[in-house]
């Protein structure tokens, strides 16, 4: 027994120097101490013994378990894999996770207070597509095939007939075909034009449309409309002036602009919306007869909104999905 002894000592000296991670670790654990491991087979063949031979080694048995236990709970310390094991271990010192909490985007939140307020003035809520037919997009909106105010909005084209839609109005001409007057509604959502980026203009945007389509509209109403909104979204004090435009589908047409004054340098008018009272030549594409029917419609870029109301300098920053910028709304 006592040779025995000896032998699985020296052994595990040499197993000793196998050990070079925590993998070989537990290895060796195994190979002595598991229920068919040495050292639990030496203790299986000392109860087997007569009392004297008891006597003879089992002082040098018990050294022998603490020593190898004892070597192999120093290494496990030295192995980070086998801290890791160890669920005492616990660093109470390391900093937390940082958890980021989202928003809404300052865009959705300028086209939410827009839709608020066009709900108090009587508007209902509608949206289209963003895939459009060229005959929605252009041509009912009396755009004819090669009308030079096509060049206006430069278009993605999709094929020959379906595009990317340049603008909000082809979700007028949804609305008429879908409804017969009285119609008052607005209708918010993406558009695109192919143009090239810079700090005032991006190949995507928002537009909100409005649409008042009865028996009585008057151009005096689409003002006092707009009007009505500009105070109460940039305040009392906000400086607006309309300005004559053209539009294929409107018929007087004006465009909106609001006086932008950046801290320090002069300031100017920038343009946030174009309107105008529906051509008659809309109406009747549509199936509304233009004899008994008046309309105004107006359509407005909700970025040039938000970057006045929250003094933006640079449109694209609304699309880089900076944290630095969002964090800030
Ligand atoms: N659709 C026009 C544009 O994108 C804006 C507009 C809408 C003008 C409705 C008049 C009436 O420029």
């Amino acid at each position: 027994m006592t040779q025995k002894i000896l032998l699985t000592e020296s052994e595990f000296n040499s197993d000793l120097l196998n050990i070079i991670d925590s993998k070989s670790l537990e290895e060796i654990r195994i190979k002595y101490f598991s229920k068919k491991g040495k050292i639990s087979q030496l203790f299986d063949e000392f109860r087997s013994l007569s009392a004297d031979e008891k006597k003879l080694s089992g002082k040098r048995l018990n050294e022998l378990k603490s020593f190898v236990q004892s070597k192999l709970d120093e290494l496990k310390n030295s192995f980070p894999g086998s801290e890791i094991k160890d669920e005492k271990f616990f660093d109470l010192s390391l900093p937390g996770r940082e958890k980021i909490i989202g928003s809404k985007h300052i865009l959705i939140q300028t086209l939410d207070e827009i839709k608020l307020i066009f709900k108090g003035l009587g508007f209902s809520i509608h949206e289209g597509p963003e895939l459009e037919s060229d005959y929605n997009n252009f041509e009912a909106l009396n755009f004819p095939p090669d009308h030079p105010a096509r060049d206006m909005q430069d278009t993605f084209f999709v094929n020959k007939n379906f595009l990317l839609r340049t603008h909000t109005s082809p979700v007028q001409i949804r609305l008429m075909k879908a409804q017969q007057p009285p119609v008052r509604a607005i209708m918010p959502g993406k558009v695109y034009r192919n143009e090239a980026v810079s700090a005032k203009s991006y190949c995507l945007f928002h537009q909100v449309e409005g649409l008042y389509v009865d028996t009585d509209v008057t151009f005096a109403e689409l003002k006092g409309t707009l009007i009505a909104f500009a105070r109460q979204f940039f305040g009392k004090d906000v400086r607006y002036r309309f300005r004559p435009s053209f539009f294929p589908f409107t018929e007087p047409s004006a465009e909106v602009d609001i006086w932008w004054q950046p801290k320090d340098k002069p300031g100017r008018w920038l343009e946030i919306l174009g309107c105008g009272m529906v051509d008659p030549n809309v109406l009747d594409n549509v199936g509304v007869d233009s004899e008994k029917y008046v309309g105004y419609a107006f359509g407005m870029g909700v970025e040039r909104i938000a970057l006045l109301k929250y003094k933006i300098g640079d449109i694209r920053v609304f699309f880089d999905n900076d944290k630095r910028f969002l964090t800030q709304f």
